[in-house]
């Protein structure tokens, strides 16, 4: 299975990319970040700030500095939106962080990564929402790269439900979308 969705604290993850959940700034941050910053070390802090920042919706990459004893070998800091009420194109924006962070992925040859529930947090995107926006933005990029490993790790039982509920909606529309693909044929 190439997406896998796991409950737990993502600076523990053993893959060769983490996401984290960043600001525009690129100033660290608390939540994931924070846990993220806490295990890589302060290197991690002066390498972003030294990329100065990176609009909503992108993501930047550095070394992971203290991960790379756990094995992890890059850390990919995503921004994605503020919740606005969702008629402030937060759903592209979200897609975008994500896109653009499993692009980062694969160009550095990277065959696993951990991703967050990006937004979910500080930024206040209703879960059912951003569980969707997820889901689809990573099947549709894994239907090119089946081989990349993709692990959604997920802070929190709620988190984990609806993630899971959206995952399972997904799995339920997907054939259909596949119908639908083929008739454009
Ligand atoms: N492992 C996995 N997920 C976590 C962890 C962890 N250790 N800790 C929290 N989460 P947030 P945002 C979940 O607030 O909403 C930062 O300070 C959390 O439960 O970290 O994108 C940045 O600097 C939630 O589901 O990120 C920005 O200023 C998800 O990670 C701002 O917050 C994201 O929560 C970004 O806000």
């Amino acid at each position: 299975m190439p997406l896998q969705l796991v409950q737990g604290d993502i600076s523990r993850e053993r893959t060769c990319a983490v996401v984290t959940a960043a600001n525009k700034e690129l100033v660290g941050g608390g939540g994931v970040d924070g846990a993220i910053h806490r295990a890589a070390g302060p290197e991690l802090l002066r390498a972003i700030r030294r990329i100065g920042g990176t609009p909503t919706g992108t993501a930047v990459i550095t070394p992971a500095f203290g991960l790379e004893r756990q094995g992890v070998r890059f850390v990919i800091h995503a921004v994605g939106p503020v919740w606005r009420g969702g008629g402030q194109g937060e759903a592209d924006l979200l897609a975008g962080a994500y896109r653009e962070s499993l692009r980062l992925v694969a160009e550095h040859g990277c065959d696993s990564v951990a991703l967050p529930a990006i937004s979910t947090g500080v930024y206040g995107y209703p879960l059912p929402q951003a569980a969707g926006v997820t889901m689809r933005t990573i099947h549709a990029f894994l239907a090119g790269r089946p081989s990349l490993s993709v692990r959604l790790v997920l802070y929190g039982e709620e988190t984990m439900r609806v993630f899971q509920e959206a995952q399972v909606q997904w799995e339920a529309e997907a054939p259909r979308s596949r119908v639908q693909g083929n008739d454009a044929l």
